[in-house]
């Protein structure tokens, strides 16, 4: 359940903090991705050391890196992760959450994490059966943080009572079950064909022409309509990602490859999304040995690819079909004209110039275009505004 989930671990001032590295080295080993945050005070407890070797990731303390000025940001955190733990979480820093103080990294990230938010809290039997304390974790119930129990126990302080951080399995435990909350079904008996990542024009046995599309998007999509009990393929061009669960997927490598698996599929779909970045042009010739060089200057003669979306645009009968487009210029225009020439139901459009958006990253910045007019989403992650397409796929349906 855990596979390739995104965590951020935050660590605060406890005696408790010892088993964050448990814990770490829990998550790590059921295949989650962990980050680090601590507050200054964490760092007495446990070193930035030993929770950045056990995590794999440089850990978080400040606001920027004092060193080179390096900005940690706490918004791109948020935004990264699919989880935010805090194990342990001190009374203090609780208190801080349930009013909004925003006075270190952990906090900030607190009030900018769109994701499940889990608390471990960790202190003596007073402070825990404080009202105030009680009176927090209410708050926080009431604002949708979910609070993992402490249990009772033999704590810190030598007496006996309730407090003493829940066990780090369990504390695996119950995030594995938060995030397994499952989405109401509500595409079951669907069908969606999705492309994404970059293709490969191949020049010779060693080079080609690609891009910088490194499949994120697509297979958020791809994943959110499987999550909402969808049958999704999904066409692949070349990425390191891996496959999300309940999804069959086909690798291809051209675009001309991406061609021919799409429309041999699509009649038997109900619609697509076409978030694929798909070469325009390929070599006219592929040589069968590498291309020696010489001492002039070379050209590559090119030929244009088949329009994959606009070959299904033509065949999409009451199917529905979904594009991007991925602009550096005269954004709305150029999205408004490939609506109309390929026949999208609507089309998600990103600009290279807006921050946050397009490539590699887990964001996007995008705006929702159909006939009728444009929605524009702010920053979300990658996962979020696959959301927002599959509740505007459903809307269509
Ligand atoms: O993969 P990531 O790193 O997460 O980046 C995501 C992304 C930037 C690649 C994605 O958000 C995106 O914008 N994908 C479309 C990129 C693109 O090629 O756009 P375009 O404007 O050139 O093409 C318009 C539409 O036609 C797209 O739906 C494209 O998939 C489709 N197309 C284009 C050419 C072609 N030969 N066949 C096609 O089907």
């Amino acid at each position: 359940m855990l596979k390739g989930k995104h965590i951020i671990l935050g660590i605060t001032g406890s005696i408790a903090a010892y088993k964050s590295a448990v814990l770490c080295r829990l998550l790590v080993g059921a295949g989650a991705e962990v980050k680090v945050v601590m507050t200054p005070l964490a760092k007495q407890f446990i070193t930035p050391l030993t929770m950045a070797t056990l995590s794999k990731n440089p850990i978080l303390v400040d606001f920027f890196n004092p060193e080179n000025g390096e900005w940690n940001s706490h918004v791109k955190l948020g935004l990264w992760a699919d989880c935010y733990l805090i194990a342990p979480a001190t009374a203090n820093t609780l208190a801080k959450m349930a009013t909004g103080v925003a006075d270190n990294l952990l906090l900030t990230t607190y009030l900018s994490a769109r994701c499940p938010v889990a608390v471990a809290p960790a202190m003596d039997l007073d402070m825990y059966a404080h009202t105030a304390t009680q009176r927090n974790l209410e708050r926080l119930r009431e604002d949708g943080v979910h609070i993992i129990a402490p249990a009772a126990g033999e704590l810190a302080s030598g007496l006996v009572g309730n407090g003493r951080m829940a066990e780090p399995q369990d504390i695996v435990a119950a995030v594995a079950e938060l995030l397994a909350e499952k989405k109401k079904p509500t595409l079951t008996g669907k069908h969606f064909l999705v492309t994404a990542g970059a293709t490969i024009e191949p020049i010779d046995p060693v080079r080609y022409i690609s891009n910088h599309s490194s499949g994120k998007m697509g297979y958020a999509v791809a994943e959110e309509l499987a999550e909402r009990g969808a049958q999704v393929t999904l066409i692949s061009g070349r990425t390191a990602l891996t496959t999300p669960k309940g999804v069959e997927r086909v690798d291809v490598l051209s675009a001309e490859e991406m061609y021919q698996a799409c429309v041999e599929r699509f009649e038997q779909t109900d619609g697509a999304v076409m978030c694929a970045a798909v070469a325009d042009y390929t070599p006219q010739s592929v040589a069968s040995e590498k291309i020696k060089k010489g001492e002039g200057d070379m050209a590559i003669a090119l030929k244009r690819t088949r329009d994959i979306a606009a070959e299904l645009g033509q065949r999409k009968g009451n199917r529905i079909l979904v594009g991007f487009a991925m602009e550096t210029q005269n954004e709305q225009a150029n999205a408004e004209d490939k609506l109309r020439r390929k026949n999208f139901d609507f089309i998600v459009l990103n600009s290279l110039r807006v921050e946050g958006a397009g490539f590699r990253g887990d964001t996007n910045v995008v705006s929702l275009i159909d006939a009728t007019g444009r929605k524009d989403l702010p920053l979300m992650s990658k996962r979020e505004v696959a959301e927002h397409i599959v509740d505007k796929i459903e809307e269509s349906l």
